[in-house]
């Protein structure tokens, strides 16, 4: 009799991490030969051939595996089911402008929604190999070295003990709304501020407790769909920048947060 693998949150987390683990070893391999570089919305937004290669290698397997799913990812590489309730977010490159610069730092970022709530997030950073899942009610785990560690969100209690990370907006050259006026609020009261290049992996360092919050604006779904999950799940905080419940709407602008820091954050937000 042929056995079918059961579709459940824990199937799809597995496959999903098949997936990360191959399409990580491609860009570990092409870190520092990015020569196609591209511009999309503005001159400092780029793509590379290896953005679409693999997005190509990601989008192929997850439509082989789920065939029913929906699908949207950064490049383009979108598919619509309508009488599925599941979609895909999928950003082949988190860190795109790192990775075209041989920065190695820079993710592929996988998430599954059910009807508008995420259900599996995993962001994979292929150069530690570190592997940041979560399954809704379940918890957050890194998986490294073939070892699985549950992950909690730190225990800063004020932003005066707290290293948080930012990022800045593609239409910065452009537009008022540049994230200058936050930044130098945080920065007059944290211990620190980050600018490492890629929304995914901050998400997920606040899950681990390496950084104590994130805030930034306008980002896109690919970008915080996973990361969202992984600091819930870690037993922290997200939600918009002025406080509301958290919802993955276009050009999103969020706060995430080991939870005991994140009322100061919005109050600095507000100033
Ligand atoms: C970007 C990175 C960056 C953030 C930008 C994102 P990309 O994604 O996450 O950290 O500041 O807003 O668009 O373009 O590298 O996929
Ligand atoms: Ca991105
Ligand atoms: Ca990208």
């Amino acid at each position: 009799m042929i056995q079918f693998a059961p579709m459940n949150n824990q199937h799809f987390l597995d496959t999903a991490v098949t997936i990360a683990h191959q399409t990580g070893a491609l860009l570990r391999e092409a870190l520092g030969s990015a020569k196609e570089i591209e511009h999309k919305s503005s001159k400092i937004d780029l793509v590379t051939q290896f953005d679409l290669e693999a997005e190509e290698m990601i989008t192929r397997s997850l439509q082989q595996a789920f065939p029913t799913h929906s699908l949207m990812a950064e490049e383009g590489g979108n598919t619509t089911n309508h009488n599925s309730d599941y979609i895909w977010h999928v950003d082949p490159i988190d860190g795109t402008n790192n990775f075209a610069h041989g920065i190695p730092f820079f993710a592929i970022s996988m998430a599954l929604y059910q009807a508008n709530l995420p259900v599996v997030g995993l962001v994979y950073e292929p150069m530690r190999d570190e592997c940041f899942t979560a399954v809704a009610g379940e918890g957050t785990f890194l998986i490294h070295n073939n070892r699985k560690t549950a992950l909690r969100v730190s225990q800063s209690q004020e932003l005066v003990d707290s290293i948080l990370a930012t990022g800045f907006p593609y239409d910065r050259h452009s537009s008022d709304l540049d994230n200058m006026e936050q930044l130098r609020a945080f920065l007059k009261q944290a211990q620190g501020i980050r600018r490492m290049g890629s929304a995914a992996l901050d998400l997920a360092y606040v899950a681990a407790g390496r950084l104590d919050g994130y805030w930034e604006l306008k980002l896109n779904s690919w970008d915080v769909a996973a990361g969202v999950l992984l600091v819930q799940e870690a037993g922290g905080r997200v939600t918009m920048m002025d406080g509301q419940l958290f919802a993955l709407t276009p050009k999103v602008s969020l706060v995430a947060s080991n939870g005991r820091i994140h009322q100061a954050m919005l109050d600095t937000l507000s100033s």
